[in-house]
């Protein structure tokens, strides 16, 4: 690879730093397979926990469903069903500690609708991938599985592809049949996953907390 200029490195990372934000709504039209293999490339370039992976060889697997297809369908509707359990603990819960009814309705209504109207982002987009990783001692798979998504964000923003974070995936890792149909065992991998297509919208930035005002350095 041709090396950069250190300023002009700096400026580059900045500008995809700042630009990547959340797509949901994506065109019909297909990026290129050669587009989604860079993305997974990045997103194996990632940190892992070595410690808790030990040495393990294939501790990280990326799984890549296309619109329409029967598996994306399938996942589609396991996801719909986890939907329907998460609303069913939810409501018991409530019966049980009826106060905390006003904090969980939000998360309930968003249940519903994925119950209504399927999960945003599964079939909504060319392409889904669920990353899997390693579950190990201590357990760091949620903070690498982070890190494996924030470089895949960051490498479809550098390609001008919308992305969108889908984090219910987490839920399916002891979904027996979505494990199935990955070939994974139950209760050995955590789960997320993505959403990746061209951009239907062109997004605004979302509100952030003032870095200067957020931020305190220690004497
Ligand atoms: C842990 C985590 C889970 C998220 N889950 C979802 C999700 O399931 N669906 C979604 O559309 N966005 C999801 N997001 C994206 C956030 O909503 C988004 O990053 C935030 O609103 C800021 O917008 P931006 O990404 O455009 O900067 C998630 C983000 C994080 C960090």
């Amino acid at each position: 690879m041709e090396k950069i200029d250190k300023d002009k490195r700096n400026q580059i990372f900045d500008e995809i730093v700042s630009s990547r934000h959340s797509i949901r709504a994506f065109k019909e039209e297909k990026p290129p397979k050669e587009l989604i293999e860079g993305i997974i490339e990045a997103g194996m370039l990632a940190p892992y926990a070595a410690a808790a992976v030990g040495d393990k060889q294939d501790f990280r697997r990326f799984f890549v469903f296309e619109k329409d297809t029967n598996s994306i369908k399938t996942l589609a509707t396991r996801m719909k069903n986890k939907a329907a359990e998460g609303i069913q603990h939810f409501e018991n819960l409530i019966v049980e500690k009826p106060f905390m009814k006003s904090k969980f309705q939000p998360f309930l209504k968003r249940l519903n609708m994925v119950v209504d109207k399927g999960v945003p982002g599964v079939n909504t987009a060319p392409y889904f991938i669920i990353v899997a990783e390693l579950r190990g001692i201590p357990p760091a798979e949620q903070e690498s599985l982070a890190h494996v998504l924030e470089n895949m964000w960051l490498k479809a923003t550098a390609l001008d592809l919308g992305f969108q974070l889908i984090s219910l995936t987490s839920q399916m890792a002891e979904d027996d049949e979505l494990m199935k149909l990955l070939g994974l065992p139950v209760n050995k991998f955590a789960l997320n996953g993505c959403a990746i297509g061209y951009p239907a919208i062109t997004p605004s930035a979302t509100p952030r907390p003032d870095t200067l005002k957020a931020t305190r350095w220690m004497e």
